[in-house]
C-alpha cells in the first residue's frame, strides 16, 4: 500500500513539473529543446494514460464511441464559439488558457468534463490543473455548462483532434 502511494505521489510530482514547464509554454521553448521535451511530454502522457486521472467532479464514467458523433460535435462547437474561444485556441497555441490541440489524447474524458464544469474544485485539488494554473496565472472561471454542454464540447475537442 505504502509503495503504491509513494509511486502515485512520485508520478504526480513528475507530472506537475513537466506540465508546469510545457503545458502553456510557447513554441519557442519547444524549439530550443526538441528531443528532450518531446520525450518528456511523451513520458508524461504515458504516465497520464496509465494513471487514468479522472479529476474531481460528477463525471466518473463517460462512454465514448470510437467514432465521432457529428451532431454532438456541432453542438459543442457552438458552445466553444460563445463560451470558450475567448481563452482557448484550437491549435497548441496558448491564449489565456492552453490551446486544445491533442487535449483529448492527453487527458481522460472524465478529467476534461470535470474540469470544464468544476474548475474551482479541480484547481484546488488536482495536480495537473494546478500545474496549468502556474503557467497560465489565471483561474479559469466556471462557465456554467450543463452536463450535456460539457459532453458536447468534449465531442468537439475529439473532432478537433482528428476523430472521424
Ligand atoms: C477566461 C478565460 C477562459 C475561458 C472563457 C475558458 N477557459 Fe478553460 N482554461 C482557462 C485557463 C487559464 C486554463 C488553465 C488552468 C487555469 O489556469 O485555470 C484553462 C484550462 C482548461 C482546460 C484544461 C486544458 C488542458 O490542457 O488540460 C479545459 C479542458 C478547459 N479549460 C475547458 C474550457 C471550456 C470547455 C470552456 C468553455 C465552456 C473554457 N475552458 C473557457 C481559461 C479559460
Amino acid at each position: 500500500m505504502k509503495s503504491i502511494k509513494n509511486l502515485t505521489l512520485k508520478t504526480m510530482v513528475v507530472l506537475t513539473a513537466i506540465i508546469a514547464f510545457y503545458a502553456c509554454g510557447s513554441n519557442e521553448q519547444k524549439k530550443e529543446e526538441p528531443t528532450d521535451s518531446k520525450e518528456l511530454v511523451k513520458e508524461a502522457e504515458e504516465v497520464q494514460a496509465s494513471d487514468e486521472n479522472k479529476g474531481v467532479g460528477k463525471f466518473t464514467n463517460v462512454e465514448v464511441s470510437p467514432t465521432l458523433d457529428k451532431q454532438m460535435a456541432d453542438a459543442g462547437k457552438k458552445i466553444y464559439d460563445v463560451k470558450c474561444s475567448a481563452c482557448h485556441r484550437l491549435t497548441d497555441e496558448k491564449l489565456v488558457g492552453p490551446g486544445w490541440k491533442d487535449v483529448t489524447k492527453k487527458r481522460t474524458a472524465e478529467w476534461i468534463m470535470n474540469f470544464s464544469t468544476n474548475p474551482d474544485e479541480m484547481l484546488d485539488t488536482d495536480a495537473i490543473a494546478q500545474g496549468l494554473l502556474e503557467e497560465c496565472l489565471v483561474r479559469m472561471p466556471n462557465q456554467g455548462l450543463t452536463d450535456d454542454d460539457a459532453r458536447h464540447v468534449y465531442e468537439f475537442m475529439r473532432e478537433n483532434d482528428g476523430v472521424k
